[in-house]
């Protein structure tokens, strides 16, 4: 049996974000029964060929996978547990959003085996949030989160975020501190990216709004990094901090490249050398249900070039890095012997620390991380 993670996407929100480009639509309450049903037959199409397969975590996200009914959430995990093998689960995660849940979600939640929640919080300061368009205030993150400890979660991570328009440092120290007071077991901890679709991408070209300078962003990241380290979080990857052991199993299995299927609109596929995904709109996504297809939009090949590229990208943003002896295992050679230059001179200039054992990012490397992956992709 080989192992697999499974992600479910649920496109529903109470509303959008004025920085958020994930696939989600506000208020389409009217449109959630459908999409579930639909969901359960995606799966069906995947019984066969997932036989070989040991579902090991899954992934609820969205979206705003909280804002949906809980009796949803109840049938699609009941539908994988009837569908493929979860002998050895270990981990399932849900998104949620503060003030979208409530004890009786949770209730069903944890009956039906979720045992890891995930809370977008982005920050404590009620200004910030409603600056960024979030349906919340702190106090509703405080309920929920109580509601969360009371009903029993003992694995609760947070995202936050930083460079936000108006953001300062203290700002940023205020939440990160918050949250270390609270002792969540993991905490994400992520840049602002503009993303072109979004009101607060429209609003900054108009020059209404103004995101701190780079060098302010990055001293937010650096200093972030030093508070939780300093408060007994390990930082593990680019953006993730956890307690010892508690990292996001799910998310393990997208940097170390190994096998997982995405449910749902937009969602994407890492299986048997092929990347695939699906169709982001919903007539689409359920006219090929109807004919009993994968609603697959494409696909692409993995050669074992792209594939020793793609490990190499997403295992340095690991912090440990690449592990020498597990790339010999995988693609028998070693690494040097396709990216030796490529890697040597990124040593001399101070962005790779390369030892007998590990391939890694310095510090300064974690910065200018995107210049060398441009570098390591095949032509
Ligand atoms: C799938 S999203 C949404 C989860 C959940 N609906 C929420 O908003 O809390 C997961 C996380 O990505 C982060 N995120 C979303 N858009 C982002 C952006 N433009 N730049 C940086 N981080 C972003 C936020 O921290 C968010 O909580
Ligand atoms: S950030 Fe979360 S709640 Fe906000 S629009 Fe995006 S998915 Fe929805």
């Amino acid at each position: 049996m080989k192992d697999i993670a499974i992600y479910i996407h649920i496109p529903f929100c109470i509303s959008k974000c004025y920085y958020c480009d994930f696939l989600s639509f506000p208020r389409l309450d009217g449109s959630v029964d459908r999409y579930i049903d639909y969901l359960m037959r995606e799966m069906d199409l995947y019984k066969e060929s997932l036989k070989e397969y040991t579902v090991k975590t899954i992934f609820i996200g969205g979206g705003t996978p909280s804002y949906i009914g809980e009796k949803y959430i109840y049938k699609l995990l009941n539908h994988i547990y009837k569908n493929f093998n979860c002998n050895g689960l270990e981990e399932i995660t849900i998104e949620s959003n503060p003030g979208t849940l409530s004890r009786g979600k949770l209730r069903i939640y944890k009956e039906v085996g979720v045992n890891r929640i995930s809370m977008g919080v982005q920050s404590l300061d009620d200004r910030l949030l409603r600056e960024i368009g979030r349906a919340h205030s702190s106090k509703d993150f405080y309920n929920s989160y109580e509601l969360v400890r009371d009903m029993g979660f003992e694995n609760v991570n947070v995202d936050l975020m930083f460079g936000l328009p108006n953001q300062t440092w203290k700002d940023c120290e205020g939440t990160l501190e918050k949250a270390i007071q609270l002792d969540v077991e993991h905490i994400s901890y992520y840049g602002l990216i503009l993303e072109e679709n979004t009101l607060m991408n429209k609003w900054y070209h108009e020059g209404k709004i103004q995101i701190p300078e780079e060098d302010l962003e990055r001293a937010m990241y650096h200093r972030g990094i030093e508070l939780l380290e300093d408060n007994g979080y390990s930082h593990y990857e680019i953006s993730n901090f956890s307690k010892e052991g508690l990292e996001c199993k799910h998310n393990l299995f997208y940097w170390e490249l190994r096998p997982y299927i995405g449910l749902g609109l937009s969602s994407h596929s890492n299986l048997n050398h092929k990347r695939f995904w699906n169709y982001n709109d919903f007539t689409r996504y359920y006219d090929s249900l109807d004919k009993k297809e994968l609603p697959i939009e494409g696909e692409e090949k993995i050669d074992k070039r792209m594939e020793v590229a793609e490990y190499l990208i997403m295992g340095l943003r690991l912090i440990d890095g690449i592990n020498r002896k597990e790339f010999f295992n995988r693609f028998c050679m070693e690494i040097e012997d396709v990216y030796g230059e490529v890697l040597k001179r990124y040593e001399a200039q101070g962005l790779l620390d390369i030892d007998t054992e590990n391939i890694k990012f310095t510090p300064k490397g974690l910065d200018l991380s995107n210049i060398v992956y441009v570098e390591l992709l095949p032509e």
